[in-house]
């Protein structure tokens, strides 16, 4: 597969309202995006460095993975996400090297990437995202 670069890195927060104005205001960084993504029971705030992005997420609901993430570890790094030219080419290259992928096909993700993620078992304990722009 060919990674083209750090496409952003995903923190869990508890509150966007909040936990947002650092990232935005303080750091400075140009927001880029607030989207609510249903596949996967979160809203997204992604603020855009030019040189990578930041993905804050927000959970939806009391039983989605980022409500479990953080009722696990708390708010923080969720998982980094690299940027693939190929993301249905990266999938078939995980599955016959027994890397463990979280689904089989990819899912839509904000942007409306093409996008999977790999268990942290199989990267040294981070949580990775590979996405594809659509
Ligand atoms: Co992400």
């Amino acid at each position: 597969m060919k990674i083209l670069g750090i496409e952003h890195i995903g923190i869990a927060v508890n509150d966007l309202a909040n936990d947002s104005p650092f990232w935005n205001h303080i750091l400075n960084i140009k927001h880029h995006s607030t989207e609510t993504v249903e596949s996967q029971g979160v809203t997204t705030d992604i603020y855009d460095t030019q040189k990578g992005k930041v993905e804050l997420l927000e959970s939806l609901k009391p039983d989605s993975p980022i409500s479990k993430f953080i009722d696990k570890k708390g708010s923080g790094i969720h998982h980094v996400c690299f940027e693939v030219d190929d993301i249905t080419n990266a999938i078939k290259e995980l599955k016959e090297n027994n890397i463990q992928v979280l689904t089989d096909k990819y899912l839509i993700g904000a942007e409306g990437f093409k996008v999977v993620f790999i268990h942290p078992k199989s990267t040294g304990g981070v949580l990775v995202e590979l996405a594809e722009k659509p």
